[in-house]
């Protein structure tokens, strides 16, 4: 029977895509079609207007981190921004697994400013920060408190701050993904994982509370269409 979930907190389930079983054409046909989710959703606006935000005034080069790059739609978009704005951005992006690594790095062949990295976010060396480090529905695949550690680590590998763009945990989001993934996705991980995905992202309040608990600066929260999250976490010197 068809049962409403409760939102009251984030789900504990984990998604298909976070099992390292499942790689080769499935995964890539996955990336593919979160892409189009991204780009028919207005995926892309929350992480170009957080990136906008913490770029201070003057400053035309930019090194970026992309957490969790998935099949390197962000730093493409990043890129064709940053060029329609005559700005020197860099962009690093990481994925775990290889299958991942390797369909990111075919997709971004094209742009000299890319470069794609098999690592974890949590094992990398804080020693040579980026300017700014950002994630897309990166960190509602984190359970507990994984979540506010991914944070600050991002946070720590950040000159001037974290953008965070992510899932708004809201019953017309959770309704509105299911119906069109059922009836558009060809991706059996799309189907399940996006209405899921939801149920995993976050309310206002969760970002505050895990940016105090992480002793970060207080987030500047702005809700995005579709049921997005634009997060902006300033480093402490820049709040
Ligand atoms: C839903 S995909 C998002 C892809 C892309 N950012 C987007 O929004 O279209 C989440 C990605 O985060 C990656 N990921 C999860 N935990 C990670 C970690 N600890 N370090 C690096 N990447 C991670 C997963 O492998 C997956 O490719």
């Amino acid at each position: 029977m068809f049962s409403v979930p409760s939102f009251a907190s984030r789900s504990t389930a984990l998604e298909l895509m976070d099992d390292p079983a499942i790689q080769g054409p499935e995964l890539e046909v996955t990336l593919a079609e979160i892409e189009r989710i991204n780009r028919a959703l207005g995926g892309y606006p929350p992480s170009l207007h957080g990136i906008e935000a913490l770029r201070p005034e003057g400053v035309t080069a930019l090194s970026i981190l992309d957490v969790g790059t998935g099949g390197a739609d962000f730093p493409m978009r990043i890129a064709d921004w940053a060029a329609e704005r005559g700005l020197d951005v860099r962009i690093t992006g990481i994925d775990l697994t290889e299958t991942t690594v390797d369909f990111a790095r075919q997709r971004t062949r094209a742009y000299d400013g890319i470069e794609i990295v098999q690592a974890d976010l949590f094992d990398l060396d804080e020693g040579a920060p980026f300017d700014i480090v950002h994630a897309a529905q990166v960190l509602h695949h984190f359970v507990g408190d994984e979540a506010e550690r991914a944070l600050a680590k991002m946070a720590r590998l950040a000159r001037y701050g974290v953008v965070v763009n992510d899932l708004h945990r809201h019953p017309l989001a959770w309704g509105g993904i299911a119906v069109i993934t059922r009836a558009l996705a060809k991706s059996r991980l799309v189907k399940y994982d996006a209405p899921l995905s939801v149920l995993r992202g976050f309310s206002r309040e969760d970002f505050e509370g895990m940016c105090r608990r992480a002793g970060l600066a207080a987030p500047r929260v702005k809700w995005r269409p579709m049921f997005r999250w634009e997060v902006v976490v300033p480093t402490r010197d820049r709040a």
